[in-house]
């Protein structure tokens, strides 16, 4: 089962092409609205008088109108200009006017998602900070209350209202909001309480040794128990202390693209309702039971934390092949991994953690084992309603980490992107401005490192 990942959708997107000084337009532009049938440009010119009329004569020739529009001192020329539009897609030659501007100017982006067939400019819009992760809210492929027809709670109008409630949270919610409390029914509580006793059964033989480290933890911080169904916010603010990881609610299911995304800020997508009470062992979609018992427990741990985000990393901006097979790495590591311990196997993916039948069945001579190479693995076909006939072994999370790392040196995109957790934005690797940051960020990490080694050394010398 796979939380809130789901085939890829065709990619809303525009783009960035080359960035550099334009990264710093984050500033100022974070409040701008892209909305249906607007796009957003940022762009510096590089003649100093006239620059701003020149630019606006160009979207006039074109027919373009404009929304909106600010400009400030270039930071890096601070005689020039850097400009902000919205203008509108529906009337003119927005993409005429796009590649006209662009040979005027220094820099150009174009910051809107919805813009790529149109303007064809290549990369792949992607998030550059947390906040932006609240325009996936209405990007989903199926609200929550929408059942079909095979669904178990497909007749029971109650139940269907229950998951418009729970759609509604999560449809409305902002990032840096606490996560609403739910409010569960007895019967909810009971079919949790039901999966929780069989599942917690299987965990100290079947699970892996860093979620059975996590989970009595769980316990004793999240309210994690047979007779009650922890709470989004209460664990969102668990992992946020042990790794840095945090949930968000979601309404339904997510473009892989959007979903792999939310990983790179260690940012999990999370459902909120439960499977309908009918059949407490079924569920044919991610809910609460298969997040709180197969994810979570996972996501505060540092290594497999890390894992998660290299792949989310991956992603951004890659283009959709590499997306599908970025989603089906993530299918057979995160969802149906298994790992060796002591010579055994053992599970740590979420689609084996939250079914007692699979969890079984996973771990018995039955399924073909392999191991874990991403270049295979990312190809390998799978079914989404069965158990499945293959699964991938990985020695350790530390060593699933750097197969990815590898695998995601393959992904060809311009740039290379780095997680900055004191900005919570992604940081694009593609001038010379940004790499000498970093190296300066490296070069005080190691002078740490010096410190405490040589602290080490002389303590063991006394
Ligand atoms: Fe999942």
């Amino acid at each position: 089962m796979d939380a809130g990942l789901s085939k890829i959708k065709k990619p809303r997107s525009a783009m960035l092409r080359r960035s550099s000084s334009l990264q710093r337009y984050h500033g100022y532009v974070h409040d701008y609205k892209d909305k249906e049938g607007s796009v957003s440009i940022v762009f510096s010119v590089t003649e100093k008088v006239g620059a701003l009329a020149g630019a606006l004569k160009i979207f006039e020739t074109y027919g373009v109108t404009l929304h909106h529009i600010e400009s400030r001192p270039a930071l890096e020329d601070p005689s020039g200009y850097e400009f902000f539009v919205a203008c509108d897609n529906q009337t003119g030659g927005l993409k005429q006017a796009i590649e006209a501007l662009r040979a005027k100017s220094k820099e150009l982006q174009v910051l809107s998602r919805n813009l790529e067939e149109d303007v064809g400019m290549g990369v792949p819009w992607f998030p550059r900070r947390i906040k932006e992760l609240d325009r996936f809210a209405n990007q989903i492929l199926s609200y929550g209350s929408e059942l079909d027809s095979d669904h178990p709670g497909f007749t029971d109008k109650e139940y269907r209202s229950r998951r418009k409630v729970f759609a509604d949270i999560a449809y409305n919610y902002k990032h840096g909001q606490p996560i609403p409390r739910a409010e569960y029914t007895e019967s909810e509580v009971k079919a949790w309480g039901t999966i929780f006793r069989e599942l917690t059964k299987l965990y100290p033989t079947h699970a892996c040794h860093e979620f059975n480290h996590v989970f009595p933890l769980l316990i004793d911080n999240c309210g994690y128990r047979e007779d009650n169904i922890p709470q989004l916010e209460d664990i969102s603010n668990f992992l946020k202390e042990c790794t840095g990881f945090s949930l968000r609610p979601v309404a339904g299911l997510l473009s892989s693209r959007d979903f792999l995304a939310g990983l790179a800020f260690r940012v999990f997508h999370s459902t909120q309702y439960i499977r309908h009470s009918s059949k407490p062992m079924y569920t044919p979609e991610p809910d609460i039971c298969h997040e709180l018992l197969g994810h979570v427990p996972l996501f505060a741990d540092p290594q497999f934390a890390q894992f998660s985000q290299e792949i989310g990393l991956a992603s951004l901006g890659a283009p959709d092949e590499y997306i599908e097979k970025l989603a089906t790495v993530y299918w057979f590591t995160v969802e149906y991994g298994v790992c060796k311990e002591d010579g055994k196997l053992k599970a740590y993916g979420a689609g084996l953690l939250s079914s007692f039948g699979e969890l079984q069945y996973a771990l018995t001579d039955k399924p073909e084992i392999r191991p874990f190479e991403p270049v295979k693995t990312a190809v390998q076909k799978y079914p989404i309603t069965s158990y499945q006939p293959v699964y991938y072994v990985a020695d350790s999370f530390a060593d699933a980490k750097e197969k990815i790392k590898s695998f995601a040196s393959t992904v060809p995109r311009p740039f290379s992107v780095r997680y900055n957790p004191y900005t919570q934005s992604i940081e694009v690797l593609d001038n010379e401005h940004q790499v000498l940051n970093l190296t300066a960020m490296i070069k005080g990490d190691l002078s740490i490192l010096e410190d405490a080694l040589q602290k080490l050394l002389n303590n063991g010398a006394r």
